[in-house]
């Protein structure tokens, strides 16, 4: 989908604008709040909702003061009321709670911010209300593109990326005329195993695949990064937010994250966006955008950025990321299989009862799964299916 790049139309009450984060709790949220609460002006956090977690929800909530809290582990429910006891804040919990809340009308922006299929649901309903969804729920336009794209030319809502790939692919977009895009380039760091010999990875950890050298995220992305299998991911992404084929999205490796990714024009010409690698300022600019709020965070010095490089993708050592673009150009619900399998693989990756090496083949047994499927329900049932497949594959026990 071409991201509506013009400003759109303010609307009277705007400002504050109401946000709901989904996925409160998480490394997206917390740093959503964390720039949120710098700006009460602009913003007010009406609702946030999270998984599990339910005692950082809670605190979250008494130091914000949202009007609704969300958590969709019904079992946490006792636990998140009582912690809330004494004030007025409204408490619910279940997956259909957290859907209801991207669609409240108090609701102008939906940072979509859970990990995971698991923020599909509520992401489609955001972009079905008609909200402003500021979009980290990469896996959203993975598993259904389609659906998102249709849905938001229906209720007219405005995708603003979070991811900072993207945000720097959106930011570069602004008043460039449609079908004047000849690439985009997403760079990528490398992850944590750039340099790694390939005969060492069976015996690569969680621990080693987590700490990555740039950015501190979530568990599961840290591992995409580390199989590149979040690079094919943001080029699913990106497909679908800017309506650019598989054959016109690169992957450049750039270790020091500072250029977040480039276009290049039809004329030759290219626009690179780039600052210090810190998640709070895509953020920012999806929750300010069209606008442009002055903040502290950290700036470049282009005097102390040492040499800047860039090198070629390794898909051999690295063969998640050629899956991910061979979903992409078989589309249909390949990409949903792609990312249920991906999603089984790095849990048991994480939980210890498969090497680093197993993910690409537990991804590949996913895709055979993938059917014609145009709808929610096709999707979820492909991804469920995909899901048994990945969990089928058996392998050595890590040493
Ligand atoms: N972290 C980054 O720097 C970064 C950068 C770009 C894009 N992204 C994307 O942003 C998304 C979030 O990443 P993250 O790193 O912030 O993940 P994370 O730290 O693992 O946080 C995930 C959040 O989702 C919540 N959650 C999980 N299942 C849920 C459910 N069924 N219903 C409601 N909430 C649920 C979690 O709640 P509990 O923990 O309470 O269970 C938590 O708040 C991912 O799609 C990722 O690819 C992240």
């Amino acid at each position: 989908m071409l991201p509506d790049l013009r400003p759109p139309a303010p609307r009277p009450g705007d400002d504050p604008r109401g946000v709901a984060v989904l996925g409160s709790t998480g490394s997206i949220g917390v740093q959503t709040l964390d720039v949120a609460t710098r700006f009460p002006q602009h913003v007010r956090i009406e609702s946030l909702a999270a998984g599990t977690r339910w005692e950082e929800l809670a605190e979250q909530a008494r130091r914000v003061r949202p009007r609704r809290v969300v958590i969709a582990d019904e079992g946490a429910y006792g636990d998140l009321r009582t912690a809330l006891g004494g004030t007025d804040i409204e408490v619910a919990a279940g997956a259909e709670a957290v859907r209801a809340l991207a669609q409240a009308p108090d609701v102008d922006v939906v940072v979509a911010a859970i990990v995971g299929v698991a923020g599909l649901v509520p992401t489609l309903a955001a972009v079905e209300a008609g909200k402003t969804v500021a979009l980290a729920n990469k896996e959203s336009l993975v598993v259904a593109g389609a659906l998102v794209e249709a849905a938001a030319a229906r209720s007219g809502a405005v995708v603003v990326p979070v991811d900072s790939e993207h945000s720097a692919l959106f930011q570069c977009l602004v008043g460039e005329p449609a079908g004047s895009v000849a690439r985009l380039i997403l760079t990528a760091s490398g992850g944590p195993f750039r340099e790694r010999p390939a005969e060492t990875f069976d015996a690569i950890t969680p621990d080693e695949a987590v700490a990555h050298p740039n950015w501190s995220m979530g568990a599961k992305v840290s591992v995409d990064s580390a199989t590149l299998m979040n690079k094919g991911l943001e080029v699913i992404e990106a497909r679908w937010l800017f309506g650019v084929p598989a054959d016109r999205i690169d992957v450049v490796v750039h270790p020091q994250s500072v250029v977040h990714s480039v276009v290049e024009f039809v004329d030759g010409s290219s626009k690179a966006q780039v600052g210090p690698p810190d998640m709070r300022v895509p953020i920012q600019v999806a929750l300010s955008y069209p606008e442009r709020w002055p903040a502290d965070h950290p700036r470049l010095d282009w005097t102390r950025t040492g040499p800047l490089t860039f090198e070629a993708a390794d898909r051999s050592r690295f063969p998640c990321l050629g899956l991910a673009f061979d979903a992409l150009r078989a589309g249909g619900s390949a990409p949903a299989a792609l990312n249920a399998a991906n999603e089984v693989a790095v849990a048991r990756f994480l939980d210890g009862s498969i090497r680093f090496t197993d993910v690409p083949r537990l991804v590949e047994a996913g895709l055979a799964a993938a059917r014609p499927a145009g709808t929610l329900d096709g999707l979820l049932a492909v991804d469920r299916d995909a899901r048994r497949a990945a969990d089928a594959v058996r392998t050595p026990t890590p040493a």
